[in-house]
Order: C-alpha cells, then sequence, then structure tokens
C-alpha cells in the first residue's frame, strides 16, 4: 500500500473514492449531494456511521465517516474511522482511496499523529487474506494507495507522521499475513527463514539456532516442548543496532500450533491454535518497522519456536525437566508450554543486559475470561517500566490492563518434586502464568503482555477483518519510538 500525503482543495481530488472523516454535530458541506442528507439530519457523524454518496464532483463517491462526539475524539477514533473508510474501499474494489479529516474531526490531535493514525487505520482495514485460494469468491484487487489530503500548513507535519504510519502498515502487514498461514506451512523453519529475510533486507544481525545448538545451549524447557515434534524447534535471535546503549529485549512466543500436547485441548476451534505464533509474529512485524524508520536504539528480538504436539516422544504430565536457567520444572500440564519454552528465551536474554525486556505470548485462556478480547494483560516486576508499557500502549490503540503479581500467587507454582511446576490449576490462571516466567527473569526490568484475547479475533467487525490483528507491532513500536527519543 503506498500512501502520500497531497495538499489540494477536496472539490478537486480525482479519486474513486474520497473519505472524509467528520465529527458529530458539525458535518461539513462537502460535496453537493451530501446537502440535502445533512440538511435533515438524516446523518449526524456519529461514531461509525457512515454516508456513501455518488458525487457531483472530481470525485466518483464521497464517504462520510462518523468519529463520534468532539471531545471525546482520540487516537484510536481517527484510527478507527480510516479503517472502516478502507474497509469500504476494499468492499467498492476501488483502488485507491483519498482520506481528509474535517477540522473539527481532529480534536487535539497535531497534523503528524493525525496522519499516522490515518495511515495506520487504513492499513488496518484494508487488509485482506487471499493468497491460499485458488478461486477467492468475489475477488476484489488491493487497495494500491492512500492520499492524505491536508491543510497547506500542515504538510510537513503530516508526512512525518505519514512516514511513521506507513512503516507501522508494513509490520502490520508481514504480521498479519504470518499469523494468518497455517501450521503445515508456519512450522519454526518457516519462522526462521522469515526472520532471516528481514535481517538481510534491513541489514539485522541473526542467528538461527538448530536442535542441535538448541540442545548444547542448554534450553531443556524449550526441547522439552519440541520432543513431541517431527519438526524440529528453532530459536530465533534477531539484532537491530540503531544506537547506544543497552537494548530492549522483544521477545515473543513462537508456538507454531498449538493442540495442547498429551494435555490435548478440545477439537472446537483447535485451528485457532496457529496463531499461537502471534507474540513471534509481532516481534518480526516490529522488526519491519524498525527496519524502515531506522530510529535511533538497540533492539533483540528472540523467539523461541515450536509446535506442541502428542506423541510417543512427547513430555507427559509428571515429567521433570532442566530449564536454561538451571530451575527444574514440573511437568503438570503439556498444555501450559508458552511458558516453558518463554523461560528459556528470558534466560537467555541475560547476554545481552537488557535495559528493558518485554515478552509478548498468547500464553492463557484465562486472559481471555479476565479481560475479553479488548486488552492485553500485563505483569511485571518494574513498576516505571509498566507504565511506560502502558502509555505506549494507549498511544498505540492496543490497550493493556494491570493484573498483579503478588508473592501470595507464587504459591500456586509449588512442586513437591522441583523448583517449580508449570500449572497452578485454574484460579488465577493469567497471574500464575506470568509467575511462572518472572521466576527466570533474573535481574532486568521487564513486562509480559497476555495476547490471549487480543491476537485475534472470532468474527469480523466494523473497523476488522475477521482473524490476526498483528496486535503488539503498534505497541512496541511506540514503545521503541519513545525511548528512542524520536
Ligand atoms: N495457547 C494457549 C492459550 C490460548 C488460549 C491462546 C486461548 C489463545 C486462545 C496456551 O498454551 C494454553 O494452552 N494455556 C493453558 C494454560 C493452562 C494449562 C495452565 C490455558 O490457558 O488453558
Ligand atoms: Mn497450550
Ligand atoms: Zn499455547
Amino acid at each position: 500500500m503506498k500512501t502520500l500525503v497531497l495538499n489540494k482543495p477536496l472539490a478537486s481530488v480525482e479519486t474513486p473514492l474520497l473519505a472524509v472523516l467528520v465529527a458529530q454535530g458539525s458535518v461539513p458541506k462537502i460535496e453537493e449531494n451530501l446537502q440535502r442528507a445533512i440538511a435533515s439530519g438524516d446523518y449526524k457523524g456519529k461514531k461509525d456511521e457512515t454516508l456513501l454518496v455518488y458525487g457531483s464532483g472530481k470525485a466518483e463517491r464521497v464517504l462520510l465517516v462518523g468519529v463520534g462526539k468532539v471531545s471525546e475524539i482520540t487516537r484510536t477514533s481517527i484510527r478507527r474511522a480510516a479503517a472502516i473508510a478502507a474497509k469500504r474501499a476494499r468492499s467498492l474494489g476501488t483502488k485507491t482511496l483519498a482520506l481528509a479529516i474535517a477540522k473539527e474531526a481532529r480534536g487535539s490531535l497535531g497534523a503528524a499523529e493525525l496522519a499516522q493514525v490515518a495511515i495506520e487505520g487504513a492499513a488496518q482495514g484494508g487488509w485482506q487474506f487471499t493468497e491460499l485460494k485458488k478461486q477467492p469468491e468475489d475477488p476484489k484487487p488491493e487497495l494500491e494507495s492512500v492520499e492524505l489530503i491536508v491543510d497547506a500548513g500542515d504538510k510537513d507535519e503530516a508526512e512525518a507522521g505519514r512516514r511513521i504510519g506507513d512503516a507501522i502498515a508494513a509490520g502490520y502487514l508481514l504480521t498479519r499475513n504470518l499469523q494468518m498461514q497455517p501450521g503445515n506451512v508456519c512450522t519454526p523453519r518457516y519462522l526462521a527463514e522469515q526472520a532471516k529475510k528481514l535481517a538481510e533486507q534491513h541489514q539485522f544481525g541473526v542467528t538461527i539456532l538448530d536442535l542441535a545448538q538448541i540442545k548444547k545451549e542448554g534450553m531443556g524447557a524449550l526441547l522439552a516442548v519440541a520432543q513431541g515434534s517431527a519438526e524440529e524447534p528453532r530459536f530465533i535471535v534477531l539484532e537491530y543496532s540503531g544506537g547506544t546503549g543497552a537494548p530492549i529485549a522483544l521477545i515473543g512466543k513462537g508456538v507454531t500450533f498449538d493442540s495442547g500436547g498429551i494435555s490435548i485441548k478440545p477439537a472446537l476451534n483447535m485451528e485457532d491454535m496457529k496463531f499461537d505464533k502471534s507474540g513471534a509474529t509481532a516481534v518480526l512485524g516490529t522488526f519491519e518497522v524498525l527496519g524502515r524508520l531506522k530510529p535511533k536504539i538497540n533492539v533483540v528480538g528472540l523467539i523461541p519456536a515450536t509446535e506442541n504436539l502428542p506423541s510417543g516422544t512427547a513430555i507427559k504430565p509428571g515429567d521433570v525437566v532442566k530449564s536454561h536457567l538451571g530451575k527444574t520444572i514440573e511437568i503438570i500440564n503439556t498444555d501450559a508450554e508458552g511458558r516453558l519454552i518463554l523461560c528459556d528465551a528470558l534466560s537467555y536474554a541475560r547476554r545481552f543486559k537488557p535495559a528493558a525486556a518485554i515478552d509478548a505470548a498468547t500464553l492463557t485462556g484465562a486472559v481471555v475470561i479476565a479481560l475479553g478480547h479488548h486488552a492485553i494483560g500485563m505483569l511485571g516486576n518494574d513498576e516505571v517500566l509498566l507504565a511506560e508499557v502502558r502509555d505506549a500502549g494507549e498511544r498505540a490503540g492496543e490497550r493493556c490492563w494491570p493484573l498483579p503479581l503478588w508473592d501470595d500467587y507464587r504459591e500456586l507454582l509449588k512442586s513437591d518434586v522441583a523448583d517449580i511446576k508449570n500449572s497452578g490449576g485454574r484460579a488465577a490462571g493469567t497471574i500464575a502464568g506470568a509467575w511462572f516466567l518472572r521466576e527466570f527473569v533474573d535481574s532486568f526490568p521487564w513486562v509480559h503482555l497476555d495476547i490471549a484475547g487480543t491476537a485475534y479475533l472470532e468474527g469480523e467487525g466494523v473497523s476488522h477483518a475477521k482473524g490476526p490483528t498483528a496486535i503488539g507491532v503498534r505497541l512496541f513500536t511506540e514503545f521503541l519510538l519513545k525511548r528512542a527519543g524520536a
């Protein structure tokens, strides 16, 4: 998707579709054919409210998209309305979309952030995945370009915002397309190939540990999960050096398919467990953004990648394994595999002496019970970092909600035979998962993001398609750009 910023009077924009974001109660009189609808009061510009008119001006069609009340306009409202516009462009089959934001609909947002989030939204709404269909029903062209129409005085700022939005859009696309790949395509080896490709494109450092090297490294917990599968695991390390000082470590759970293992999951919706690699794909998408924006910061990406399958060689409940850190783990439930692979990644992260580590993982069904599909469960060992991550999530429209990591919960994971067990049962499932990880975090600030409820959506919404959300890409990017002082 190409993006550009233009300064033109709306009436002179030649386009198959001109979308104008408008605020409730102050819909501008943009286009002759719109006048009557607006005057009649039929169209009010409420949140998500749209009106499509076949134009009398240069634009073939004009689409009004409501962002709601002026006092309630946030980055999220603009992103969402832009997504609705792009989704409509997609369903109409127009290859380009011109996008303008009426004065009142800008709230108190600056020109740069308006441009950024508008592009982010357009990328979100314009996405579709047809690459595995031989005969897509009702095939529609890709949305090839988005033109942002801005005031002359806003052009430079808008261009700066567009550049960020454009990079995020690219990361976003990479992540969603990877998330969507089925388990038989996207194996641990495939994820590693993608990381290598990214590294070549953007000159990142890349290290891929194969089975033998993972053994040599002593990652016993990752190996334990992988031992039930015919596909070999991989441990992926990406390094972006754009600045000076200690790096930020981004760690992503890369379970390319989670059957549960011997503690097998029910069949219903098990196919969705191809999305259990969503933390890993968010890290990869973030590296795409880094490669494009080149902020002044150092970042390492760590991805433990494996399948979780039952077989004659699979781990069994009751087995005890030794982790990379040295602590022993009693496996109570083979379906609590995410924490097993992540604990070895957290331990491996020590060698980078990171300034901070953030992991993203589809770790627990319990976070869906606690927060539904609207917030990431957030836990960590450092209040300052927690606040920083939460702010980044706010700016990104990927909201995080804190859960406590009080000492009392540690007892859930006491094992009779080993240093720790990998499941504490049903109570406080998300907290227990995070406590497990915390036991492997040694001497750096760390935040865990449980994205099980937000990584993919089970149905279509007004502003998003069914399926993968690329959650994490925007949050990570916001976090890193702020840290880089950009
Ligand atoms: N990948 C799942 C978590 C999950 C659930 C992701 C729903 C997306 C949607 C994870 O590996 C898992 O199975 N967790 C268990 C942990 C339990 C056995 C302690 C769970 O949540 O049931
Ligand atoms: Mn599992
Ligand atoms: Zn899992």
